[in-house]
């Protein structure tokens, strides 16, 4: 199962397409890099140590070829997690936490974890691991995460990585101190659509950039009450992937404007009826990309779509960047992408691309920090970026408070294939 843990050949080859590019029509990115690029710089000194302890193996790692990971949170998301880590050649499960203690119990025997905790403290003083993979509700993911990094692991965290941009820098500056990384979901910048969406704007193919949009929505999950109050909401939960792709493709968003509501106010939850909903379940986010480029998201839990939420076989355009010269547009949703159509003024009649059988999956960010972590080469998502887009949606709620647009100081080393 090689094939659905690798990041190397994708990441390089990326990598290695960018480097002959020209004549990118975002030219706004410069100043923004230098202007916010410590970040990124101080991050990867602490984070170039861990890797080296890890890569290189030694009497306190004999067996560096393989990361032991902690999953904690064993509900939905781990049925998708738990089989790519156990098919991983980079992993050696070693322990399942939930504070249902029969869910860690039931994931455990499922896939071969020699050890189950009912609760944290006992997991971090348990069997030793190295990687901490935190897949539980949205609002607890900031107090484990930083509880995790205290205790010295690495951490892959579900979205998002902290409730605001200010806590998680402090987590990247804990994981500094550590010597150890920390880094979040989403990972779509990974995908071979997302590679050709990145060298077409490089090489300038579309003109003069303008617009792009995106939506991502379906009914919205009906088996945990924290996707609806607060610390929750279709931004975390959806919006994030959209926001993630195009701050990927268009460079850091220099400012916000969006409108937020509440469309279903009560929704029935297995297990516990009826619940009172606090956080948006609708939203439409404007960026503002510098240069003249804006680009807007909408995401929300009340959308009909025929697919439901196994939606991997839907191939209707969900991502639409549009320039002067060309418009290209993601067949598929970003973290479950078919293909890239591009029309251009030499070329227009749209034309498939990146359509060929690839191995990309969403749930592979905890395998792909493994691989990182003993090869000691980067994946092209970065803490930074996951943090930037945390930034984005704490700013489309102060905007739908306020009415007004909000600034952003963030960044993320851009563009993310260089
Ligand atoms: N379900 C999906 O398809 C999906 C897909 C992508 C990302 N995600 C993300 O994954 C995360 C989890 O979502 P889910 O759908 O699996 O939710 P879920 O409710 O099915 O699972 C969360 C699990 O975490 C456990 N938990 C909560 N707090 C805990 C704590 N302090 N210690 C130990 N265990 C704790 C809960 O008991 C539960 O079993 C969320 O961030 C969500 O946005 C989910």
């Amino acid at each position: 199962m090689m094939d659905k843990c690798q990041i190397t050949d994708r990441a390089s080859q990326a990598n290695g397409e960018q480097r002959n590019l020209k004549n990118t029509t975002i030219s706004h990115t410069t100043s923004q890099t230098d202007r916010r690029s410590f970040l990124h710089q101080s991050a990867s000194l602490g984070a170039a140590l861990a890797l080296n302890a890890l890569a290189t193996p030694s009497a306190a790692q004999p067996n560096a070829k393989k990361i032991k990971v902690g999953v904690i949170g064993c509900g939905s998301v781990s049925t998708k997690y738990l089989p790519h880590l156990a098919n991983c050649p980079f992993v050696e499960l070693v322990s399942a936490c939930d504070i249902i203690p029969e869910r860690a119990q039931s994931a455990a025997t499922k896939h071969q974890v020699p050890h189950h905790y009912p609760h944290i403290d006992q997991m971090l003083t348990g069997a030793p691991f190295d990687l901490f993979v935190d897949l539980t509700d949205m609002q607890a993911h900031e107090r484990l995460n930083r509880q995790a990094l205290e205790a010295g692991k690495h951490v892959w965290s579900e979205k998002p990585i902290a409730d605001s941009v200010a806590a998680g820098q402090k987590l990247l500056e804990l994981a500094r101190k550590k010597g150890v990384r920390v880094w979040g979901a989403p990972t779509a910048v990974q995908s071979p659509q997302f590679a050709f969406m990145a060298k077409t704007l490089a090489a300038g193919s579309l003109g003069r950039l303008s617009a792009a949009q995106a939506s991502y929505g379906w009914r919205g999950p009906d088996w945990a009450a924290f996707f609806y109050t607060k610390g929750g909401g279709s931004l975390p939960d959806l919006g994030v992937y959209n926001l993630t792709t195009l701050t990927g493709l268009l460079g850091p968003a220099l400012a916000v404007v969006a409108m937020t509501s509440i469309v279903t106010p009560r929704r029935g939850i297995k297990d516990k009826g009826e619940i009172d909903v606090t956080a948006e379940d609708n939203a439409m986010v404007m960026m503002d990309h510098g240069n003249g480029v804006f680009s807007h998201v909408q995401c929300g839990f009340n959308y009909f779509t025929p697919h439901e939420h196994d939606r991997t076989d839907q191939g209707h355009h969900t991502i639409t960047i549009t320039g002067s010269g060309g418009t290209m547009t993601l067949a598929g949703y970003d973290w479950a992408p078919h293909a890239v159509d591009l029309a251009t003024r030499e070329q227009p009649k749209f034309k498939r691309h990146a359509d060929a059988k690839h191995d990309y999956v969403w749930q592979n960010g905890a395998s792909l920090v493994a691989e990182c972590l003993v090869t000691g080469r980067e994946p092209l998502f970065t803490p930074e970026h996951a943090l930037h887009v945390v930034e984005i949606m704490t700013a489309a709620r102060q905007s739908q408070e306020t009415g007004r647009r909000i600034p952003l100081r963030s960044t993320f080393k851009w563009p993310v294939v260089s």
